[in-house]
């Protein structure tokens, strides 16, 4: 049986050049099915908000929003590594609250690691926190948390002075103890670059084939958000049209008398009218 993956297994995978795969998870169920397909990294991203909680966005994503569903990956993770999301307003605060909100995820949730999203600015507060005890996946590119200072859903690192401000982002969380670094929607040149100047792992999503891992929204990659796709998500499989159709199935076989059929009920070895008698 494969034994649980750690941290040091992610960072020695770059190096042995072992590409790392991660997906997002976010209650038990499907936690069990992505650890048994053997996904290296399970991520309860702070896309809970947008794929099961109906928020227009990731911003009101609570802490306690977030432990519920790290709470249940927990219980359906066996070998992967379990990074939880830091919600926004959770680490930006102040330091002390930031370790304390990063203690948490660990202490109550059973994560191994959590996410924070943020370059250069954050460099001090992924140190505080590292040094803490708890480890720091960082977050930079498009970082959705933040995307209305970006001026949006856009591809960041376009033009020569972006491009050098992710760059140093990424050295500086490196230098600041994260482990490992997602990079969000920018050209696959740029990833390629920080991939090979940075000595923790980069973990793209719609950042290129150079990154030395990948990360995709399950439920997009499965065709089950049918809400937005972006245009680097490859899907996998069409999850929802099959589910609206058992669905509709179901809706019209109970209205027509059609379901349950006698083979899903139960028999009974006793004349019921005589209970009637009595
Ligand atoms: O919240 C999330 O799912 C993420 C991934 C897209 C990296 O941050």
């Amino acid at each position: 049986m494969a034994k649980r993956r750690t941290i040091q297994d992610i960072v020695a995978m770059k190096q042995k050049g072992e590409l790392i795969s991660m997906l997002t998870a976010y209650d038990a169920g499907f936690a069990a099915l992505i650890d048994g397909a053997g996904v290296d990294v399970i991520l309860v991203g702070d896309s809970l908000g947008n794929v099961l909680l109906g928020y227009d966005s990731t911003v009101p994503v609570t802490m306690d929003e977030m432990l519920h569903h790290c709470k249940a990956v927990r219980r359906g993770t066996r070998h992967a590594v379990l990074v939880g999301d830091m919600p926004f307003l959770s680490y930006q605060v102040s330091e002390s609250e930031a370790i304390t909100n990063a203690g948490r995820f660990l202490k109550e949730a059973g994560c191994d690691a959590v996410k924070l999203e943020g370059g250069t600015e954050m460099g001090d507060r992924v140190k505080a926190i590292v040094r803490a005890g708890i480890p720091v996946m960082g977050h930079i590119g498009l970082t959705p948390q933040t995307a209305s200072q970006l001026g949006g859903y856009k591809v960041q690192g376009r033009d020569a002075e972006s491009a050098r401000r992710l760059l140093q982002s990424a050295r500086d969380l490196a230098a600041a103890g994260a482990f490992s670094v997602v990079l969000e929607c920018i050209p696959a040149p740029l990833s390629e670059v920080i991939t090979r100047e940075i000595s923790i792992p980069t973990i793209g999503i719609g950042a290129g084939r150079h990154c030395d891992g990948q990360v995709l929204v399950t439920h997009d990659m499965i065709g089950m958000f049918e809400k937005f796709i972006p245009s680097f998500v490859k899907k996998y499989a069409a999850l929802a049209p099959l589910i609206k159709e058992a669905v509709a199935a179901y809706h019209e076989e109970v209205k027509n008398g059609g379901f349950p059929g006698d083979e899903y009920g139960f028999n009974l070895q006793l004349d019921v009218r005589s209970l009637l008698d009595d």
